[in-house]
Order: structure tokens, then C-alpha cells, then sequence
């Protein structure tokens, strides 16, 4: 299995290969180191959030009705650990006491076994690709794959018989949501091969919940008896995999029934209620204090690069969307779209500098923000500014949210932080 050790270009996975013997290219995605980091544009990850939310979330979940024990936690890493960069995200989750791991694509489940990540990795994502050589890669990564259709079941068990063992796999079920997972209606004829096919080990059924955040539990409750359903579908062929998993964060915190053996959170661990925008309509007070104790593990800061004075009627940016009424001092910040701060931000969103807002001030540029920090008594060129997270300074102190910028942008929580680009570097600190 080829899978670059050294951060390189990225490679076409399998693009125009004909012949399964030729290695699949994993691509390997390229992160900004923070030796090699120049601008003070950086994403601070505090890795004592990162366990304190693991620690809040055992704590909540300490019971599964549908189980015995209390649910397995198996932290959602994909898409770069929702941009806080994977591998040292499951680093700290594992030393911490994570069950498991579960990613989107194969490359990520690979990246954190070359990473030395030893607890078990799902990939959920369910794309191997049209040839034998992504669900080996899988099998041979120790990861263990998500399957949904006949012909992936085919290619699985052939693999087994090829290696004379049996290999683990999980299923998983639409119920409802229509967008990854075998379909009611052909669940039964895939169970059916499951139970005839001794080599496959079912070692999970899963699914995923479509409004587990939302203030109405009608659809999540008919979700989950659509896979108790299953469940006992599955039972009536002897088949009784070890693991039944639906919930992502909110499902987990909201809907106790729905936490089986394992439970799949990935908001509320980088310290972000899954129940953002919701005021307190239908929220328990428990679920409210447990939102209350998640820390955001993630801020965004930069410096002041550039500092000047307007008189009345200048214009800032492209465009000259926005003009200088009366004398104006215009901060320039080394951070803009490409770095993952939405241009839809321009002209609405602020900034922290010396513990006080700032709003932007024209549009966001590719790599550049200006913002207005004529209210900012002091300021000056080398000051932090505060893009996400927290700033004190004497007196003052601040905070800018992913719910904000998510609010003014039109967006959810989930897509400001993975967007925070790989062109930033991650800085890990320890509170
Ligand atoms: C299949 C699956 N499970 C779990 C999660 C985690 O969801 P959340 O971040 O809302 O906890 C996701 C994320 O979108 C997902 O796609």
C-alpha cells in the first residue's frame, strides 16, 4: 500500500488504472506545519478543552436503555477532526480514553494508523472504490469498513477467502434519511448473504439520524424504530452484531434510546452544542447544563499587519464597498477566503483587538481583512486580533463564536470550523 510518508503532492486515487494489482495512491493531504508558519494567521487547538468534553460527554451518556453497559464513545475525526487536524485530535482522545474512531474517507482512517492510533477506526464513508485494492487497503489498515450494497459484500468476501480468515465489517441502514446506507427494502436480501457468507463478520449495524438537533422528536423517534426494526431482522437471521450505532451528538445527548452500544458525537467533543439557534424550546435543563460545560477547542488568531488613518471618503477594499465617514483607522489582518473566513462575512462580521469588536471593514480578500479599529483605544501594528474564540486585555474581554459566524453567514457551526483552511497552521497547546 502506497501511502506517501512525507507530506507530498496530492495523487489521483486509482485515476485511470485498469488494473486492480496496481496500488491504489491514497491522497495524502498537505497541512501547514507550524515550524513553517510565517504569518501569525494560526488556529490555536487547546487539547484540555478537547478532553474536558470527552469528560462532560461520558459523564452525560453514563447510560444506554437499549444496552447494558453504558455506550462505547467513538469520537467523529472525519474531515480533519472537523478542521482541528486528526492525528493530534486522536492522539489526545485516545491517551484520554476514546473507544473508537470514526472518519469519513479510507485516507483518513490510514493517515491516523500511520499516526500509531491503535483504537478501533470505522470508515464511514462507505467508498472503497470501483476495485478490490480500497476495501484491502482498509482490511490491511486494521480499519474497519462501512458497507451498504450487495457488490461490496461480493469484493469483502472474497478478501476474506483470499486470506483464509474471516474480516470484520459493519452495515449500514437508511431509515430515512436517503443518503448512505442500504435500503429497507433490500436490507433483508443483504442480511440474508451476511448470514450465509461465514467469512463476513458483522461486527456493527449502524445508521444515522437526520434531526436528532431539531426541537421535533417525531422523525428521530420513527427513525429509531425503522432500525429496531432492523435490529430485529437481523436477530431473526442469528445474526447479532456487537455493536448498533445511530447517534451523533445531538441524538446521543437528546434521545437516551437512541445510544445503544456506541454513540458517535463529533460537535459536542470540539466543544460546540449541537443544539445551536435552538433557545430553550423543548431543551431539558440537564441537556442545557451540559451544553453549558462544552469548551470550543478552537481559535482563530492573527495580528494587526498593516495600520492606517482615512479621512473622510476614503474607500476600503475591492469594490469600495465601504467609505470613511470622518477620520477612520483601518487594520489590515494576514487572513481572508482562502484561509477559510468566509467572504460572506464582509462588511457584517468582526474581529477581537485588545478585547473589543472590531468590524470588518470592506470585503474580504483572499488572504487579507481589514477591519475598523477606530473604537480600539492603543491599537497598534503587531496587536492580536481574534477571528474565533476569546480575547481579554485589561478590562475588556470578548468572545466571537462559530455560532455567530455561522448566524451571519447563513451557515452551521460545523462547516466555519472545517473550513478553516489547511493553509493555517495548527498550534497545540495544553491549558
Ligand atoms: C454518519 C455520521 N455520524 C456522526 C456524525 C457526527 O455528527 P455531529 O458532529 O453532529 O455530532 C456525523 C457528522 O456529520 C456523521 O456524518
Amino acid at each position: 500500500m502506497a501511502v506517501p510518508s512525507a507530506p507530498s503532492e496530492p495523487v489521483p486515487s486509482n485515476g485511470g488504472m485498469e488494473h486492480e494489482e496496481e496500488a491504489i495512491r491514497v491522497l495524502k493531504p498537505r497541512r501547514a506545519a507550524p515550524a513553517d508558519a510565517v504569518r501569525p494567521t494560526r488556529a490555536e487547538i487547546n487539547l484540555g478543552a478537547l478532553r474536558q468534553n470527552l469528560r462532560v460527554l461520558k459523564r452525560a451518556l453514563a447510560s444506554s436503555p437499549a444496552a447494558e453497559s453504558s455506550p462505547a464513545i467513538w469520537g467523529v475525526l472525519k474531515a480533519d477532526a472537523y478542521g482541528h487536524g486528526a492525528p493530534a485530535i486522536a492522539r489526545t482522545l485516545e491517551r484520554a480514553g476514546v473507544d473508537g474512531i470514526c472518519v469519513a474517507l479510507l485516507e483518513e482512517g490510514l493517515e491516523l494508523r500511520a499516526a500509531g492510533i491503535e483504537v478501533p477506526v470505522v470508515v464511514m464513508g462507505g467508498y472503497y472504490g470501483p476495485h478490490h485494492r480500497g476495501l484491502e487497503d482498509a482490511i490491511e489498515g486494521d480499519l474497519v469498513p462501512v458497507l451498504y450494497e450487495a457488490g461490496q459484500l461480493e469484493r469483502l468476501s472474497h478478501i476474506a477467502r483470499d486470506r483464509d480468515r474471516r474480516v470484520p465489517f459493519q452495515l449500514k441502514v437508511d431509515t430515512n434519511m436517503s443518503r448512505l446506507g442500504c435500503s429497507l427494502s433490500e436490507v433483508d436480501e443483504l442480511l440474508e448473504s451476511i448470514a450465509s457468507t461465514p467469512e463476513l463478520e458483522l461486527r456493527g449495524l449502524m445508521s444515522h439520524l437526520a434531526c436528532a438537533d431539531s426541537a421535533d422528536p417525531a422523525p428521530t423517534l420513527a427513525q429509531l424504530r425503522l432500525f429496531e426494526d432492523v435490529r430485529a431482522r437481523a436477530a431473526s437471521r442469528g445474526l447479532s452484531p456487537s455493536v448498533c450505532h445511530v447517534a451523533n451528538s445531538a441524538g446521543a445527548l437528546a434521545f437516551p434510546a437512541s445510544r445503544y452500544q456506541a454513540v458517535r458525537p463529533g460537535i459536542a467533543l470540539y466543544g460546540i452544542s449541537p443544539f445551536y439557534g435552538r433557545s430553550t424550546d423543548g431543551l431539558s435543563e440537564e441537556i442545557a447544563r451540559i451544553s453549558s460545560e462544552l469548551r470550543p477547542a478552537m481559535r482563530v488568531r492573527s495580528e494587526i499587519v498593516a495600520l492606517r488613518t482615512l479621512k473622510d471618503g476614503d474607500r476600503v477594499g475591492y469594490g469600495h464597498t465601504w467609505t470613511a465617514s470622518g477620520e477612520r483607522r483601518i487594520a489590515t489582518i494576514p487572513m481572508g477566503y482562502a484561509d477559510g473566513l468566509s467572504r460572506a462575512l464582509s462588511n457584517r462580521g468582526s474581529f477581537l483587538v485588545r478585547g473589543r469588536r472590531a468590524p470588518i471593514a470592506g470585503i474580504v480578500s483572499m488572504d487579507l481583512t481589514t477591519i475598523d479599529v477606530t473604537d480600539v483605544p492603543g491599537v497598534r501594528l503587531g496587536d492580536e486580533v481574534v477571528v474565533l474564540g476569546s480575547q481579554s486585555s485589561g478590562q475588556e474581554s470578548a468572545v466571537i463564536t462559530a455560532e455567530e459566524i455561522a448566524e451571519i453567514v447563513g451557515t452551521i457551526p460545523w462547516e466555519v470550523i472545517t473550513n478553516i483552511s489547511r493553509r493555517v497552521p495548527r498550534f497545540y497547546r495544553e491549558p
